[in-house]
């Protein structure tokens, strides 16, 4: 066995893994840093419109602004003391990253640009404002090159495609990872004091979705086995602009340039819905939006899906019926949109210079996560009880900044603001602590689950029941959700698990790049949070963000002001029948803002 020792232990390579191991270097730590990437491949480069700071480079803007609009964008579920943190250290994080090289685009004065995104707006809801810094549309690819540049700067060991498939966790204490290198099939264990995971979401869950085909939820579930519970799954978000059929992403950063939403009517939709910020309204209005259109007949040809129109004729008439004084033009969009215009051409056929794009909501991203406090410290229960040693930011984390519903360019704000947090608290954690051994046979469950799958003499393959799982989801907890359906397919969802169990079968059976088991054993990831996602998802008698009961139509406030922790009923890693799933934990929204401010209280939202 390949024994490795670093005082910090970072598992994924996006924004928040390299921030937090810049951070933590920079602190004197010793870190390795463990992806199943190549680092710069991370899903980081697929958010593409921009990072959210009121730098107020273009017009009046105040970090207090931006932490309303996640507030109210997150309906009123965001814990304010995370949100706060988020706005007000944007603006350092956002600058330091030019600082160190990242080539943002320039306004005329020569300062970070800033364009339009849903849900940001200027003092307190009246008017959109431009806050997102961007690099053409190619903001998340810059963040990790520059910040993959700087890791290397700093002495920051990287494994890559190493994949990390377990925590070591003994007597309570957080001391390492198990993780198999992909070119030998060799497992590796890595001893440390203090383990970040970074590892992103799980998008791959549903059929139609943004997220790359790595995005299979190895951090939530592994920590989820290890008895973390995952706190408010059931709000994911799914995207108002996926490219039809693909689910490949269309920047929301198309309707910050002037991009309009247009029905099978050639109506601009989004007037009904949001009357004052129209195409702007947050993901969740706007995704619903679309489906209420397609309901209603409205598709383009009677089809699902609806047009997002980017083309200078159609958005300057659009902008002069608005009063604005501004127009756009071909040489805009070109400079602005570059991998718009690229991803359009190759994947649909479709010019966006000439033609309106086809688009249709897709699954993107999961508010719900490995819970966390403001210091990225995984936390245990609702008394908020720490797991020393562990640590967790970006998208598989769920310090809840951001709520029932994120905002855009939010994103790329939690991984730069929580993985620096993140770096520094770790860099002095390990300074004060001695190391934790490592327990008896630490790789001993998760040889046995490898052991499984290898030798399996099923008739099901991998994709076969991948596919099932991810239409089940699609149909049944999706953008709408009714309590019967969701009720299904939580059973459904439970019945693929059994037969991943008992009657699943791979190809190869070697050991060198084995991706044919490792796929398989990324299914049984995905399969264990869609189950938490649909038993969190019933639980919730109320619409709230993303999370949307067509039986439940409201808010309920007095209710649901609280987050949702999901735990297994069991301390198996890999129990022979499907684990019950216990849900009577909540934990209180932290209402600080609101406690000095009353327009941080919950009130119905209107865009
Ligand atoms: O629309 C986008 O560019 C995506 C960004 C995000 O999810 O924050």
């Amino acid at each position: 066995m390949h024994i490795h020792k670093h005082e910090v232990i970072i598992v994924g390579a996006g924004g928040a893994g390299l921030m937090a191991a810049l951070y933590a270097s920079q602190g004197g730590a010793d870190v390795a840093v463990i992806s199943k990437l190549y680092p710069t491949r991370s899903h980081t480069g697929a958010a593409l419109g921009g990072i959210g700071a009121a730098l107020g480079n273009m017009e009046e803007d105040k970090p207090l602004w931006h932490a309303y609009d996640t507030v109210k964008g997150g309906d009123y579920l965001a814990d304010q003391d995370a949100a706060k943190v988020l706005a007000e250290e944007a603006v350092a994080a956002v600058v330091e990253l030019e600082h160190m090289g990242l080539p943002y685009d320039r306004n005329e004065n020569g300062r970070i640009s800033q364009r339009r995104f849903g849900g940001h707006t200027s003092n307190f809801g009246e008017k959109p404002v431009r806050r997102a810094c961007h690099s053409a549309d190619r903001t998340g690819h810059m963040i990790l090159q520059t910040l993959y540049q700087q890791c290397i700067k700093n002495n920051a060991r990287f494994f890559d495609e190493f994949h990390v498939i377990d925590l070591i966790v003994n007597n309570g204490v957080a001391c390492g990872v198990v993780a198999v290198q992909l070119s030998t099939g060799d497992m590796h264990i890595f001893h440390g004091k203090a383990i970040f995971f970074a590892t992103g979401g799980w998008g791959r869950v549903w059929q139609i979705t943004s997220n790359a085909h790595s995005l299979t939820g190895d951090g939530a579930a592994i920590c989820f086995r290890r008895g973390v519970p995952m706190q408010d799954m059931e709000f994911y978000q799914f995207h108002p602009t996926g490219l039809y059929g693909l689910g490949v992403l269309l920047t929301e950063g198309i309707r910050g340039e002037g991009g309009v939403l247009i029905n099978g009517k050639g109506e601009r939709f989004m007037e009904k819905y949001a009357p004052k910020i129209k195409d702007l309204a947050s993901r969740d209005v706007v995704s619903r939006s679309i489906y209420m259109e397609l309901r209603a007949g409205n598709g383009i040809n009677g089809k699902n899906y609806v047009y997002l129109d980017i083309r200078p004729e159609t958005v300057n008439r659009f902008l002069a019926e608005a009063g604005e004084t501004r127009r756009i033009d071909t040489s805009t969009v070109i400079k602005a949109l570059a991998e718009t215009l690229d991803l359009c051409r190759t994947y649909a056929g479709v010019d966006p210079l000439t033609q309106p794009m086809p688009i249709q909501p897709t699954a993107h991203y999961a508010m719900g996560g490995i819970p966390t406090n403001i210091d990225t410290e995984v936390i245990l229960d609702e008394n908020k009880t720490v797991m020393r040693g562990l640590y967790a930011a970006g998208e598989c984390a769920c310090v809840s900044a951001h709520g029932a519903n994120r905002l855009g360019t939010n994103s790329l704000v939690d991984l730069v603001v929580f993985g620096r947090r993140g770096g520094m608290v770790m860099a002095n954690y390990v300074k004060g602590v001695d190391w934790t051994p490592l327990p008896d046979k630490p790789t001993a469950e998760i040889e046995a689950e490898f052991n499984r799958i290898r030798n399996s003499k099923g008739k099901l393959k991998t994709a076969e029941l991948r596919n099932k799982m991810q239409q089940v989801m699609m149909d049944k907890v999706g953008v709408f959700r009714k309590g019967s359906e969701i009720t299904e397919a939580v059973e459904d969802v439970k019945a693929l698990t059994q037969e991943y169990m008992t009657n699943i079968t791979i190809d190869d059976r070697g050991f060198k790049f084995n991706t044919d088991l490792l796929e398989a054993w990324e299914l049984g990831n995905l399969l264990e949070l869609a189950h938490v996602t649909a038993v969190s998802a019933v639980a919730r008698t109320e619409s709230r963000g993303a999370h949307s009961r067509e039986d439940f139509p409201n808010r309920d406030d007095d209710q649901w002001m609280v987050h949702t922790l999901a735990k297994r009923c069991t301390d198996d890693l890999y129990p022979a029948e499907v684990p019950a799933m216990e849900l009577n934990h909540k934990k209180a929204v932290d209402t600080s803002l609101a406690d000095l401010d009353p327009r941080f209280l919950p009130k119905e939202r209107t865009y």
